[in-house]
C-alpha cells in the first residue's frame, strides 16, 4: 500500500513509524527534510504542506492509495477537500468540518445549538466594546482564546498568562481589531487530558488517553507551548482518570461527532478531545482536527500489532475493522528535547549528536521533529520542538526513568523538562484531583505507582462506540 503523509514534524515522523512497520510505501510532503521520515520514505518532495494544489498533484503523480494530513494548517486551509476531489481517499477532514478546530467559535456553537454538556461558560464578544461589557460581568478566573488558528500558544489564562483583567481585555480587543475572533471562558480547576479517536460517518474508535505538558518550563511554569511532553498508562487511562471519568469524556466526543453529522459535515479522520477533569467531570476545552503533538506519539508507539495502513484507509474510506484498533498494553512517556529558551525566546542552530543505536538498545525511541540532519547521527535544532524521545515501560515512571537515561547517549545544548512522568509529578497530580473531588477526605497512595510493573491491565479501553 501507498501512502502520502503530509507534514514533517515529529508527529508525521511517529505516523510513518507505524505505516512503517505495516510495510506500507511512504511519499512525504512536507517544507522540511525529517530525518526520520526521509530515511523511511519512498518519495518525499519540498511542498508546502497548505498548497493544495500541489499536495494533490504530487498524491496523484506517486499513486497513493491514501494520504493522511498531520498537521492542523493544511485541513483548515483545505489540502482534505483537495485530495478527495483527486479521487484520494485521505485521513483528514474536509475544510469546512475541520472548522471543529481552526474555528474555536464554530466548535462552542455546534456544541451549543446541539445541547451537548460537559462546555465551561463561553461568551464570544464581536467589538471592543462588547469586550469591556462582558468582562464587568463575566467571572473571573477566566481565559481568554483566539477563535483561530494559534499552534497552541494564544491562549490566556488568568494566574499564569494574565493577572489583571484589563490586560486580558486589550488582548481580546488587539485580536477583534486585526478581524479575528475571540472568546473569554470560564478557567476551569482539574487536570487535563486528551482523548483522541479515529472518526468515520458511521464510527467513533477511542485511542488511549494521554495527558501532555503545554507550559515551557517544570511545574508548569512558563509560557503555552505545542506541547513539551506526555504520557499515557498501559490500561488505556490515567492515574487520575478512571474509566467513568474517560467514558465521560467520549460521550461528548461521540456527541460532537454525531452533531457534525447532523449538520451534513462528513468527518473521516482523527478527533482529539482536549478536556479538563473537574471535581464535576470531564469539560471540553477544545476539539482538534488531528493526532496531537505529543500526544499522537505515545499512541502511535502503541500500535505495532495491527496493520496501520489498513486501519487508515478504513478511516480515509468510512469502512473502518473493529479489529484493528489495537494498543498494546504499556505506559509511554514522550520528552522533547527543544532549543534553548523554546516557548519565549528560542536559540535556534544547537547541534544534538545521538547515539540512536544506544537509544533504542534502551528501550527508548527517537521521533525527529523540526532538525535538519548534518551528518550521521548529527541534527540541528531549529526554533521549534526537535527530537521526542520516547520510553515505554509497564509503570509511567518506568517509562520516565528510561527516557532520562537515554539522555546519556545526547551530547549538545538542549532543554526538557525532566519532570514528565516522574512519580513524584503523578502523585502531584493524583493528590491534586483527589483534594478537587473530595477536599474532606485524607490522602490516599497514588495506586499505579505501587502496583506489581506486570499486573495486568484494568482496561483496555472502551470498545467501539458507535454514533447514536
Ligand atoms: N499537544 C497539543 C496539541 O497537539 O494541540
Amino acid at each position: 500500500m501507498r501512502c502520502l503523509v503530509v507534514g514533517g514534524g515529529a508527529r508525521e515522523h511517529a505516523i510513518g513509524l507505524a505505516l512503517a512497520r505495516a510495510e506500507a510505501e511512504i511519499v512525504v510532503a512536507s517544507l522540511n527534510a525529517n530525518p526520520g521520515l526521509e530515511r523511511l520514505a519512498r518519495a518525499s518532495a519540498r511542498v508546502d504542506p497548505t498548497d493544495a494544489a500541489r499536495v494533490a498533484a504530487l498524491g496523484r503523480a506517486q499513486h497513493v492509495d491514501f494520504a493522511v494530513i498531520g498537521p492542523e494548517a493544511p485541513l483548515a486551509s483545505g489540502v482534505a477537500d483537495a485530495l478527495r476531489a483527486a479521487e484520494i481517499p485521505t485521513v483528514g477532514p474536509d475544510q469546512s468540518a475541520a472548522r471543529i478546530e481552526s474555528s474555536k467559535l464554530f466548535c462552542r456553537e455546534l456544541l451549543t445549538r446541539h445541547g451537548i454538556a460537559g462546555q465551561p461558560k463561553w461568551v464570544a464578544p464581536e467589538t471592543p466594546e462588547d469586550v469591556d461589557r462582558t468582562l464587568v460581568a463575566f467571572p473571573a478566573p477566566f481565559v481568554v482564546k483566539p477563535s483561530g488558528l494559534t499552534a497552541g500558544k494564544g491562549v490566556w489564562v488568568q494566574g499564569s498568562d494574565f493577572t489583571d483583567p484589563k490586560e486580558a481585555g486589550a488582548y481580546a480587543k488587539s485580536i477583534l481589531l486585526q478581524g479575528g475572533r475571540v472568546l473569554l471562558e470560564e478557567k476551569v480547576a482539574g487536570e487535563e487530558f486528551s482523548q483522541m479517536a479515529f472518526v468515520t460517518d458511521s464510527g467513533v474508535y477511542p485511542m488511549p488517553a494521554v495527558q501532555d505538558f503545554k507550559r515551557a518550563l517544570e511545574g508548569d511554569k512558563g509560557g503555552n507551548t505545542g506541547g513539551m511532553g506526555s504520557y499515557s498508562q498501559r490500561d488505556h487511562l490515567l492515574p487520575f482518570l478512571s474509566a467513568a471519568d474517560r467514558d465521560r469524556a467520549l460521550k461528548i466526543v461521540n456527541a460532537a461527532a454525531a452533531a457534525m453529522r447532523a449538520e451534513g459535515l462528513s468527518y473521516r479522520g482523527i478527533l482529539y478531545g482536549g478536556f479538563m477533569l473537574t471535581a464535576e467531570g470531564p469539560r471540553l476545552l477544545e476539539f482538534n482536527a488531528r493526532f496531537g503533538d505529543p500526544e499522537g506519539i505515545n499512541v502511535l508507539t502503541l500500535y505495532e500489532e495491527g496493520d496501520f495502513a489498513e486501519l487508515l484507509l478504513g478511516v480515509a474510506t468510512g469502512r473502518v475493522d473493529p479489529n484493528l484498533i489495537q494498543f498494546r498494553l504499556r505506559s509511554t512517556v514522550v520528552k522533547y528535547l527543544v532549543p534553548p529558551g523554546y516557548g519565549d525566546r528560542p536559540k535556534p542552530g544547537g547541534l544534538l549528536t545521538l547515539d540512536a543505536g544506544a537509544i533504542e538498545a534502551s528501550g527508548v525511541h527517537v521521533v525527529y521533529g523540526s532538525v535538519d540532519a548534518v551528518g550521521p547521527g548529527t541534527v540541528r535544532l531549529g526554533t521549534s520542538r526537535g527530537v521526542a524521545l520516547v520510553g515505554e515501560a509497564s509503570a509511567i515512571h518506568e517509562a520516565g526513568s528510561r527516557v532520562e537515561s537515554a539522555l546519556a547517549f545526547v551530547k549538545g545544548e538542549y532543554y526538557l523538562r525532566h519532570d514528565i512522568g516522574t512519580k513524584k509529578d503523578l502523585e502531584a497530580r493524583w493528590e491534586h484531583m483527589r483534594r478537587l473531588r473530595a477536599p474532606n477526605a485524607k490522602p490516599s497512595p497514588l495506586p499505579l505507582s505501587v502496583a506489581p510493573p506486570d499486573a495486568p491491565a484494568s482496561s483496555a479501553g472502551p470498545p467501539e462506540q458507535l454514533l447514536s
